[in-house]
């Protein structure tokens, strides 16, 4: 189903990111894969194809870590894909409490970073690219002690409009909602990780959107909840 796509995912060493590119690849496409932990990397792609997975360990929020991931992608390229799902929770506190050095931090990684990540991109790209923003619920609508996190992936909606605007190929805003992961259990260290979807569960839209030609509109906003039990190569032909 994906056989004639070449993907680019972020975040690819744990969570999300992880279970997207072994599904991507399952699927038959051709993925690159960055996050800063090489062993993290290496385990996500156990057992994948290896014409099929490939990983850049870099820091995303530093030009050189960027850069390898440019260099790398330059590889595979030209590709059809990216999904943007690295990212950082950050301290949960009331914005009177925020620390500056977290905000500037955390708001470089979620926001700064996939922009000028795209920016190194751009040359790299199919003409008409997919580009994937994973967001929040606390992006579209804010909530208190979420703090930079929340204001940093309502930044990245509004860059995924801006780049929906004027990027000739499709961009899309997809909002995971409460996923079983090492973050999600960092930010409500309450809950019960097997009362909420895993990240298989909610991959469904990403592999939709992923797909060639996919019927949504450029700038829609998802909500990966709404297609969890989909049969993706269903979705994508209603
Ligand atoms: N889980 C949820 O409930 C939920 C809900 C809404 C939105 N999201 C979003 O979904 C995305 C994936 O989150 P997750 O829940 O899967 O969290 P996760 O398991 O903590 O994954 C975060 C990923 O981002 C990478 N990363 C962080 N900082 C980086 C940096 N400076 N450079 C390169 N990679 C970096 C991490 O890899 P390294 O540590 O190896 O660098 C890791 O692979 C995030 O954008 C998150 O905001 C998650």
């Amino acid at each position: 189903m994906l056989s004639d796509r070449t993907i680019l995912v972020t975040g690819g060493s744990s969570g999300i990111g992880r279970e997207l590119v072994r599904q991507f690849v399952s699927h038959g496409a051709r993925v690159l894969t960055t996050a800063r932990r090489e062993s993290a990397l290496l385990e996500t792609i156990d057992g994948l194809d290896s014409q099929h997975a490939f990983v850049a360990p870099a820091d995303l929020g530093s030009r050189t870590g960027r850069e390898i991931v440019a260099t790398e992608a330059m590889r595979i390229a030209p590709i059809d894909v990216v999904v943007h799902a690295a990212g950082v929770l950050g301290p949960k506190a009331p914005l009177a409490e925020y620390p500056e050095t977290a905000w500037h931090e955390v708001f470089h990684v979620n926001t700064t970073s996939v922009h000028l990540l795209h920016q190194l991109l751009v040359p790299l790209l199919a003409p008409n690219a997919t580009v994937i923003g994973v967001s929040s619920g606390v992006g579209r609508t804010g909530r208190g002690e979420w703090g930079m996190y929340a204001i940093s992936k309502a930044a990245l909606e509004n860059w995924l409009e801006v780049l929906a605007d004027e990027w000739p190929g499709p961009v899309y805003s997809v909002n995971p909602g409460g996923t079983a992961t090492a973050m999600r259990a960092e930010a409500v260290p309450d809950e019960d990780p097997a009362t909420i979807p895993t990240p298989a569960d909610i991959a469904p839209i990403f592999l939709r959107l992923a797909r060639a030609n996919p019927t949504a509109l450029s700038g829609e906003k998802f909500d990966a909840r709404d297609f969890i039990g989909t049969d993706p190569m269903a979705v994508a032909e209603t």
